[in-house]
Formats: C-alpha cells, sequence, structure tokens
C-alpha cells in the first residue's frame, strides 16, 4: 500500500512503472499536456509532485492544461516504438475508464516547463501555479529534508528545541528593525527579532544547557540573492564549552542535512584563520573548491623602480593557460572592472617561453628588472601559457581587489566542484572605526575576545583592529553558511566593550540592562552559532538565489506580488494606534 494513497487516490502518478501493468489505478492531478491522438483519442499527461503519467482518454472530455482531474483505468505497457525513456513511467500508460474533472482552470499565466524564463513578478504574482514546477518542489522538499535532518542532529547532541518571541525589543544584528506599533501603549514598538541571539543567551543562565531553534529572523536590509527580508536560521546556543565544542555539533548538523540531501557524508571541515583567509583568498569566506591563491610578493618589490609596484603590498594571483583564456578585451575588461572595485590598476603580464625557461611577456613586463622577472614567475610557479595578474596598494585594498578576481576568473558553477566547507577562526573583534573614532563590531557587542589580545584592548584607534576575537564562521563554496562565538558572560566584560564601542551605561542599561541584569545572577561560560538554512539549501540543490528554495519569497524591492504587502492601513487603525503618516517627501 502506498503511503500516498488516500480515500481518492490509489496510486500518484509518477511512481507507476511496468510491474504495475495489469492493476486498475486511481489517480489525481494537473492536466500537464494534452495531445490529440486520431479522431477519437486524446493522451493527456496528468502530474502530480511524484511527476506525470500518460493517460489515454475520449476524446470528448474537455480537459485543458492544469484542470484538476481523477481519472481510473488499467495500467498497460505502451507499445513498444512508443516507449519514453526519459521518464519514469515512460513505458506505460492508464487506458482511462473513468474520469472525474475536479476542478478547471483559467489558462496558466506561464508556462510550467523549466525551459521558458519567466519574469520574476509574474511567477510570484502566481506562486501558487510556480510551486507546481518540478524545480520548486524538488527543492521545497529537500529544504524540508534538511529541516528534518538538522533536528535530528541537534537532538542527538542533546539539544532543546525552545521557541523564543516575535515581538521584542531590538536585538543588535547589524541591520536595520522592522518594527510593530503596540496598540496598548501607542508611541512604544516592538521590534521583530534580528535573531534569537539576547534570548537563546538567557536561556543558557537559565540553565538550559544545550538551546536550539529553527529560528525565523527579520532584517530590514538590502535585499540580494542570499538575502531575505525573512529567512530561517538553525540558531543554537551551549554552556561549559569552547569554540571547538560548538563546530563539533555544528558540523554534525550540517553534515548530517548534507548527507540526508547528497547521500554522502562530508567529513572535511577544515580551518583557517581569519588573517589567513584574507591574505590568501582576499576574502574572509573563501571559495576553496579551487586554488588561485593570493601570492606575497611585497618583499621583491622593496626596491622596486617600477612606479607601479611602489606600494606598501604587492600581491598576485597566476591563472592557469590565461593566455589562451583571455582576449585582450577581456584583460582591458578587467583592469576597468579592478578600478571600479577601487584599485589604481591591474598589472597582467604573459609567460611565455624564454630563452631559460618561463619568461614574462606584455603588460607591465618592461617595467621589471629580470631579477624581478625570475623571482615574480618562481613566486607565482608560472608555467609558459598563465597569466599573472598582480595589484599594488595598501594591504587591505590588494586583498580586496584579488578576492574578487579570483573569484571573477576562476569560481566554478554552482553546482559543480563539490561542497567545501570550511571553518574561519580568529575573526577581528571590531572591523573598523568610525567617525568618533569608536570600534564597530565585527560580529555584535555580546562576543569574548580572544583569550591573547585581552590587552589589546587597551589600545587606541586603528590599533583596536589587530585585537581578535573568538567569533567564528563557517563558510561553503565562497558563501557564509553562519556565524557565531564565545560570549561574554561577565557583567564587567560586558560593560567594559560597550563602553570601547561608545555604548554609555545608560545606554547599555535602557537597550540591554536585561543581559547585563541577568548576567550578575550567575551566567555559565556559553557560546554559540546560527548558518541559514535558506542558504544552505541553495547550495545543496544548486540554486544562486535563495528565493529557489523558500515557499513564498520577497522580490528584489521586498514586495510580495501575490499579497500586495506592504500596503497602507486604514485611517481607523492607524488612530488606534497613535500613528500619523507623513506625505512621501519628494
Ligand atoms: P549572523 O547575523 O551572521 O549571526 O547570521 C547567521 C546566518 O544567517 C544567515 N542570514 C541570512 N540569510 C538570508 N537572508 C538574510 N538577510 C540573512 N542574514 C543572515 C546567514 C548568516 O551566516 N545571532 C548571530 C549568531 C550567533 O552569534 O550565534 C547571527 O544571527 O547564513
Ligand atoms: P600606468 O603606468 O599608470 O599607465 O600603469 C601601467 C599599468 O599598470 C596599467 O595596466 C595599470 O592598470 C597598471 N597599474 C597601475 N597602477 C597599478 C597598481 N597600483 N597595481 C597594479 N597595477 C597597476
Amino acid at each position: 500500500m502506498n503511503a500516498l494513497s488516500t480515500s481518492m487516490r490509489t496510486d500518484m502518478c509518477g511512481q507507476l512503472t511496468a510491474s504495475d501493468a495489469g492493476r486498475t489505478v486511481t489517480v489525481c492531478g494537473w492536466v500537464d499536456r494534452r495531445r490529440e491522438h486520431g479522431e477519437h483519442l486524446a493522451f493527456i499527461d496528468l502530474r502530480d509532485h511524484t511527476g506525470i503519467v500518460q493517460c489515454v482518454v475520449n476524446r470528448s472530455h474537455d480537459l485543458r492544461g492544469e484542470y484538476v482531474a481523477r481519472m481510473t483505468g488499467e495500467v498497460r505497457p505502451r507499445p513498444d516504438d512508443t516507449a519514453n525513456l526519459d521518464l519514469a513511467t515512460g513505458e506505460i500508460e492508464i487506458e482511462v475508464t473513468e474520469i472525474e474533472i475536479l476542478s478547471e482552470s483559467e489558462p496558466s499565466p506561464f508556462p510550467l516547463d523549466e525551459r521558458t524564463e519567466v519574469d520574476e513578478t509574474l511567477r510570484l504574482r502566481h506562486r501558487y501555479v510556480d510551486l507546481r514546477k518540478e524545480r520548486l518542489q524538488r527543492n521545497l522538499r529537500t529544504r524540508a529534508k534538511v529541516n528534518s535532518a538538522i533536528r535530528r542532529g541537534m537532538e542527538q547532541k542533546g539539544f532543546v528545541e525552545i521557541e523564543t518571541p516575535m515581538l521584542v525589543a531590538s536585538t543588535p544584528e547589524g541591520a536595520r528593525d522592522f518594527v510593530v506599533p503596540s496598540r496598548n501603549q501607542p508611541g512604544s514598538f516592538y521590534a521583530l527579532p534580528q535573531s534569537p541571539q539576547l534570548f537563546k543567551q538567557l536561556c543558557m543562565v537559565g540553565g538550559i544547557d544545550r538551546y536550539y531553534q529553527i529560528a525565523r529572523c527579520l532584517r530590514d536590509e538590502d535585499l540580494r540573492a542570499d538575502r531575505q527580508f525573512e529567512f530561517m536560521q538553525l540558531d543554537a546556543e551551549a554552556s561549559f564549552v569552547d569554540q571547538d565544542d560548538v563546530f563539533d555539533f555544528i558540523s554534525h548538523a550540517v553534515a548530517e542535512a548534507t548527507e540526508a540531501v547528497t547521500g554522502e557524508r562530508p567529513t572535511e571541515f577544515p580551518h583557517i584563520t581569519w588573517l589567513d583567509a584574507m591574505e590568501r583568498y582576499g576574502s574572509d569566506k573563501p571559495d576553496t573548491r579551487f586554488a588561485m591563491e593570493l601570492v606575497e610578493l611585497t618583499p621583491l618589490f622593496e626596491n622596486t623602480e617600477a612606479r607601479v609596484f611602489q606600494a606598501p603590498c604587492v600581491k598576485g594571483i597566476r591563472m592557469e593557460a590565461g593566455v589562451e583564456a583571455l582576449s585582450r578585451n577581456q584583460i582591458d575588461a578587467l583592469v576597468d572592472t579592478c578600478k571600479q572595485w577601487g584599485a589604481k590598476g591591474l598589472a597582467w603580464m604573459k609567460v611565455v617561453d624564454g630563452d631559460s625557461g618561463p619568461a614574462l611577456d606584455a603588460g607591465v613586463a618592461k617595467f621589471l628588472s629580470a631579477d624581478e622577472s625570475t623571482e615574480v614567475i618562481a613566486a607565482l610557479e608560472a608555467q609558459p601559457g598563465d597569466m599573472v595578474f598582480l595589484v599594488a596598494d595598501e594591504r587591505r585594498m590588494v586583498r580586496h581587489v584579488l578576492g574578487l578576481l579570483r573569484l571573477e576568473l576562476g569560481r566554478p558553477p554552482v553546482n559543480e566542484g563539490g561542497l567545501n566547507f570550511l571553518w574561519v577562526v580568529d575573526f577581528p573583534l571590531f572591523e573598523a572605526i568610525n567617525q568618533d573614532g569608536k570600534p564597530i563590531p565585527a560580529h555584535h557587542p555580546f562576543t569574548m575576545t580572544h583569550p591573547d589580545d585581552i590587552e589589546g584592548l587597551d589600545a587606541e584607534g586603528e590599533a583596536l583592529l589587530d585585537v581578535r576575537s573568538q567569533a567564528y564562521d563557517l563558510v561553503l563554496n565562497g558563501w557564509e553558511l553562519g556565524s557565531g562565538s564565545v560570549r561574554i558572560h561577565r557583567p564587567e566584560v560586558q560593560s567594559r566593550i560597550f563602553e570601547l564601542l561608545g555604548i554609555g551605561a545608560e545606554e547599555a542599561q535602557v537597550k540591554f540592562g536585561f543581559l547585563l541584569d541577568a548576567f550578575r545572577f550567575g551566567a555559565p561560560p556559553h557560546a554559540g552559532f546560527a548558518f541559514g538554512i535558506d542558504r544552505l539549501t541553495a547550495l545543496l540543490v544548486g540554486e544562486t538565489n535563495i528565493r529557489e528554495v523558500i515557499a513564498f519569497p520577497k522580490t528584489q524591492s521586498g514586495g510580495d506580488p501575490l499579497t500586495g504587502a506592504p500596503s497602507p492601513i486604514d485611517a481607523g487603525h492607524l488612530e488606534e494606534l497613535g500613528i500619523r503618516v507623513l506625505p512621501p517627501s519628494t
């Protein structure tokens, strides 16, 4: 008996095979396609979420595309020359004896095959039709598998699922809050959680020991391929742990999810320090499916005569067989692109067969001394036919530009090159210094300093940027999958960090007083992590936009063409909330 059988159907369309020949079955689904066959008969492809089955019906039935029908008949082998081996059910058809039209349909707003490009807004406006596509069915069902594998993985490690509230006070995760006006206290607002960060820390003070949640988070930020206003995290926190413990249980959950989808369990979760990642890949989320590492050339140009390379930092990358791969126009375009990314220029050279081994030619080759040429070739391990690209500038700029160029030149498509997980550790505590000379936290203000760098907190200005934290990220194929940190659990340390960040005692009390208070009542050392389920699922199914793994996503501009949200609310409702809306500014 099929688990999906109901009082209305015996079988699923996509599951019938030659071994069912001779059985009388009833299937339900949508009319995918209709072809007339001779004077009296028509072939109807009937579709449900498992696939398509060919039904032979009398032509007189008015069955059009996307009609919902129930069909009963005998399964029989298709005549030999008409079998379709591309289709799971291609060897059989149903000779229909009974048809019931359950629902009619207007003509579909767009074709449901994968070949036709359909405008995003139109797709989302009729998402219920779009969802019938095989691709979205597969993606959403995969997503459900991911969720259930994550739950299993976390529970195996002793984590307890706890739900935290949606109407909260602001949580600082670096984005804008979505706010909800309070009717009972006009002029006051709830924030929707950017993450359950503060509540999960309170759970640790509350002795939960190991918390997890598949949590909905809301952030008002610019939308991109890997960002939506609402998204889901696997959110976790544990007590009496260090970061290696966190890596262990998060890697376990991620491995469970990956295995559930791909059938293969990832075993490699290598670590790299943030600094190493920046120096070797020019990124804090390196895509390690390909090498093309950034090579340090600064010492080699220390006393150079070449004006181009007289800079605090010079690095280079090598593109194997790049001479063949890139036209002159493409190279010029790369130079322009690097300038848009902030570089002063992009120095390029071809590697050719010289009299005594590989030599540099074209581009800036003429500016290099013989020794410099030899050393550049050696450092980059360049072979004839390769292209080499060098950038000279401040170190941050060199990493930034070469990191992007590396991706531009070498990044494999999303579904190639396997799944490369990577823990990036020892993130800096602060990412920049603001106009008031105060540091801006790289993760969030509850992150613990690296144990070796505590004294660095006494430094001032730019020197603070060298202070490392106990924050870490999990990266997959160049996407930031998740972030976490060991937290501060001592109120005096937390107050000190707030002070450094320029959050005064009063402001700290107003915003996070409840957390500081809680820490005065016995807070265990704790650490945690959160990773994006939308992002993990997208990468596992080979999608480049997380919208394809979300049932009802928003458009790029944040609208929902299906429901019309966001939309104005009526005057009475505003009145009740004590809100007056200003006319749009011109
Ligand atoms: P963070 O802000 O890095 O950390 O978020 C964790 C992960 O959530 C996913 N993510 C998003 N996915 C889709 N759309 C978005 N707008 C979006 N924003 C974030 C990413 C990201 O890596 N409270 C901390 C975690 C912790 O410290 O425990 C936090 O939320 O995959
Ligand atoms: P210029 O001497 O400015 O005409 O530059 C000569 C070549 O070096 C051009 O291809 C520039 O794109 C490149 N170039 C200029 N400045 C830099 C730099 N700071 N780093 C790398 N390449 C550069």
